[in-house]
């Protein structure tokens, strides 16, 4: 064993002496009490070690051991539900071995080593299997959860049994007597292996109108969420966890204060999944690094959660991974890149941030998985960025909008009216138009792009007209002009504000969004064919109809809306006819 001695200290980062024989990102136990590190550089026999837990008390010459693992992750059924922390030790585990506030050094494994789990094979024995293949299946609350060969294994199956295993027990034997068990590990900094990548073609619905119709993101796509103090980065992401729809959520509290992380605890176990109305936390492993944590252990968070990710992709499932915020995962990069004393780069943060970003946000992506199934799986990463004075100009911002596929962008002074999401429909942008079009023709909305279009141009309209008003005043403009800014009032108002808290509009099925804009423009429509004919604009305006649409959020069903088209069209013809 390589066992060395603690030969500098400074805050999270630990040099070790004496460390010959060690490789990069091995796992250590620094000091007597055991802290879990990570080697992050090596020069001569020294070891800088990056070290997950407060490293106060420590002093010099202290051991320091090598376990010669790499940072790792178990997988296996148990994941769903539990409650992580950066380096995926159960929280409520931590707390029972050592109360509130948890001790240092304790080493506590991430699957449960005594449950028993229900196994039923899915292949013979003789079977012929590789790395990806389902040998058999779990059940994990309501989620199948298959057992694949590891990556690195295959062959031929010499003996496999149904029955009751813990996650260490082997379940199959191979014919050149490797044993598979329900558990694999993975280290965290390399990517699961998967065979291809494939095109962006299937919109992540989210239920809310400005992601879904405005601004989508693709399964397996990336999206970014920008925004200053008090945005609604938190809720956005929430609201996403609960409904996406992805079959796995993986949700990463990441340096956020900790009674936001207390909200999710709080609130997960008691939300109902709108689709299966089960326990939504039976589909969430929850990862939590809040502000008062060790920072070190923030920077290794992001890596456990997408791994976890990638073994439920594996299986062929639809994976949401949300990082909240990953701002406090590059301030983490930057504190420990300070104490290695690297050349900084732009504000402080080290020159491979971009790299790391690139990296991290890399591993999302709808796949043919691993295996002989061809099974299909994704992960969507949707990382929250908490620009400082939310001036997005900062490294962070700058450097996830090279990479991210949609942007979010919050504005603090939407936020300030209280219109939430407090997305900004000019700033914002999604470069998956194109490759989900085909998806929503297929779906049954023809017209979805010219709808989407006319509601944006209406939008941007706006914007020019406002700032006319405000040179000249609003009875300058002529009464069409005044028309758009009305629909554009409606436009804003009755559908792309959705409060994330209220019964019904909290989820907006595809179907409702499409009618709500439909009927918005229908009103639009008739609006001007009426003005044309003389109806003069205040008088539509007064129509009941008007005040109707503004409370289209509030009605469940579809069909209703859509109906709406037709009470536009009465009301506005009795109007024509008065004249
Ligand atoms: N979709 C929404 N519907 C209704 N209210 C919302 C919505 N989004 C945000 N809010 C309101 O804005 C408040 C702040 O949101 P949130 O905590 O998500 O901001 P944040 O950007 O995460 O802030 P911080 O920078 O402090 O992390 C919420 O408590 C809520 O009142
Ligand atoms: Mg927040």
């Amino acid at each position: 064993m390589i066992r060395g001695h603690i030969s500098r200290i400074t805050g999270p980062v630990v040099i070790a002496s004496g460390m010959t024989g060690s490789k990069m990102y091995d796992v250590v136990k620094v000091g007597r009490e055991g802290l879990n590190g990570e080697i992050i550089r090596l020069e001569g026999d020294q070891a800088v070690v990056q070290v997950y837990e407060d490293t106060s008390g420590l002093i010099v010459g202290e051991p320091v051991e090598n376990t010669e693992l790499p940072l790792s992750v178990e997988l296996g059924p148990g994941l769903l539900s539990s409650i992580y922390d950066g380096i995926q030790r159960p929280l409520p585990a931590l707390a029972e071995s050592s109360g509130s506030f948890i001790a240092r050094g304790i080493s506590v494994p991430g699957l449960d080593r005594k449950k028993g789990w229900s196994f039923m094979p899915v292949v013979k024995p003789g079977a012929e299997v590789k790395g990806g293949d389902t040998i058999g299946t779990v059940m994990e609350f309501h989620i199948e959860h298959r057992i694949l060969v590891p990556p690195n294994i295959s062959g031929r199956v010499k003996e496999i049994q149904e029955g009751e295993f813990t996650i260490e027990e082997p379940v199959a034997e191979m014919e050149d007597g490797a044993k598979l068990s329900l558990m694999q590990k993975w280290p965290v900094r390399i990517g699961r292996p998967y065979q291809r990548k494939m095109d962006p073609d299937t919109p992540l619905i989210t239920g809310q109108r400005v992601f879904d119709t405005m601004f989508p993101v693709s399964k397996g796509g990336t999206a970014m969420i920008p925004g200053g103090f008090g945005t609604g980065k938190t809720v956005a992401e929430q609201t996403l966890a609960k409904w996406a729809d992805t079959q796995i959520v993986v949700y990463i509290g990441c340096g956020e204060r900790g009674n936001e992380m207390t909200d999710v605890l709080a609130e997960f176990p008691e939300l109902l999944d709108p689709r299966t109305k089960l326990p939504l936390i039976q589909r969430t492993v929850l990862i939590a690094n809040t502000s008062n944590m060790p920072v070190a252990a923030r920077e290794a968070s992001i890596y456990t959660g997408i791994t976890i990710a990638e073994y439920y992709r594996d299986m062929g499932y639809d994976v949401s991974l949300m990082a909240d915020s990953t701002s406090r995962w590059g301030e983490a990069l930057r504190e420990v890149s300070g104490r290695l004393e690297e050349m900084p780069g732009e504000e402080g943060y080290p020159a491979y941030l971009a790299t790391r970003l690139a990296a991290f946000y890399e591993r999302a992506g709808r796949v043919i998985c691993l295996g002989s199934e061809g099974r299909k799986g994704s992960i969507t990463v949707v990382g929250a960025v908490s620009p400082p004075g939310g001036d997005f100009s900062e490294p962070i911002t700058q450097n996830t909008l090279r990479i991210a596929g949609t942007f979010w962008a919050l504005d603090t002074s939407l936020a300030y009216r209280r219109h939430f999401p407090s997305v900004n429909w000019i700033r914002s942008y999604s470069l998956y138009l194109d490759s989900i079009q085909p998806w929503y023709l297929t779906a049954g909305y023809k017209d979805w792009k010219e709808v989407r279009a006319r509601a944006m141009y209406l939008l941007q309209k706006e914007v020019e007209l406002q700032e006319i008003v405000q040179l000249v005043g609003p009875d300058a403009l002529p009464e069409s002009e005044k028309a758009i800014l009305e629909v554009a009032r409606m436009l804003r108002e009755d559908f792309l504000q959705q409060s994330a808290f209220h019964d019904v509009d909290s989820y907006c099925p595809l179907e409702k969004q499409y009618w709500m804009l439909r009927v918005i423009l229908s009103f639009f429509d008739r609006l001007n064919q009426a003005m044309n004919k003389g109806v003069p604009l205040r008088k539509i305006l007064s129509l009941p109809i008007k005040a109707e649409i503004g409370r289209m959020k509030e009605l469940e069903d579809p069909k209703r809306i859509q109906s709406m088209m037709e009470e536009i069209d009465q009301s506005i013809l009795a109007l024509e006819a008065e004249r």
